[in-house]
């Protein structure tokens, strides 16, 4: 049996290609059912729909063999993530759910002033290990508030001077009328595989990593 851990919403839609070049179709739409494991075409390929920021954990500790997750939910989990001592290998970044994460302030805010001031900055983030690394990084004093959502709402009532966020479109700070100061990394999306998984199922494993390989090698299919 292998395992696949993902969570619902763009990385579960953008996977959907990916798992079909496998021969991988999903029965359940994780929209709409209950189940949080969800049957395959395949016998033994099951899926398991968990909330983005486990779907590390599930592969690490071998709850789910392999995993598809963002880099930004990788970077905050911390551990040996690129290195893979932390029990994770990461084969492929599969180039789909792609976004950056930055940093935002009130339109009325200014940010470059504060930071040439050595003002001590109030910043409302999910991603606290991200956000950590890039101020020290710049050498600006920073107060971290962590939030869970929502974080566009911090600089508006008075929570924080910024936000370190997720930008897509930008329509979420164009609407909150924020903008955006600082690029601080592209996020994409990568497959991570369990290490002692990939040693006992090797064959299953290493044919799904070679289908979801050829689709982000294949013209055209990159730019998602
Ligand atoms: C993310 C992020 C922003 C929004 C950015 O939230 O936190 O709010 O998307 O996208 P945009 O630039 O296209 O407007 P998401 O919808 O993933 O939900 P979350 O608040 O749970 O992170």
């Amino acid at each position: 049996m292998i395992t696949i851990a993902l969570s619902k919403g763009r990385i579960f839609e953008e996977t959907v290609p990916l798992l079909a070049a496998a021969g991988i179709r999903v029965l359940d739409d994780p929209e709409t059912s209950r189940k949080l494991i969800l049957d395959t075409n395949q016998p033994d390929v099951r899926v398991l729909v968990v909330r983005a920021t486990d779907v590390p954990t599930y592969v690490q500790f071998g709850g789910a063999d392999m995993g598809i997750t963002g880099k930004d939910t990788l970077l905050e989990h911390g551990g040996d993530w690129g290195g893979g001592s932390a029990g994770l290998f990461q084969p492929l970044d599969l180039q789909i759910a792609k976004c950056r994460i930055s940093v935002a302030v009130r339109a009325d805010f200014d940010y470059a002033y504060a930071v040439r001031q050595g003002a001590r900055l109030r910043v409302a983030t999910k991603y606290v290990a991200i956000a950590r690394e890039f101020f020290a990084s710049k050498g600006v004093h920073v107060d971290l508030i962590k939030l869970y959502g929502s974080m566009e709402l911090a600089p508006l009532v008075g929570l924080a001077d910024a936000i370190v966020d997720l930008v897509s479109t930008g329509n979420t700070l164009r609407a909150n009328n924020l903008i955006e100061v600082e690029r601080i990394m592209d996020i994409s999306s990568r497959l991570i595989v369990n290490q002692a998984a990939l040693k006992l199922k090797r064959e299953p494993i290493r044919s799904i990593i070679d289908a979801f390989g050829a689709v982000v090698a294949a013209p055209g299919q990159t730019g998602a």
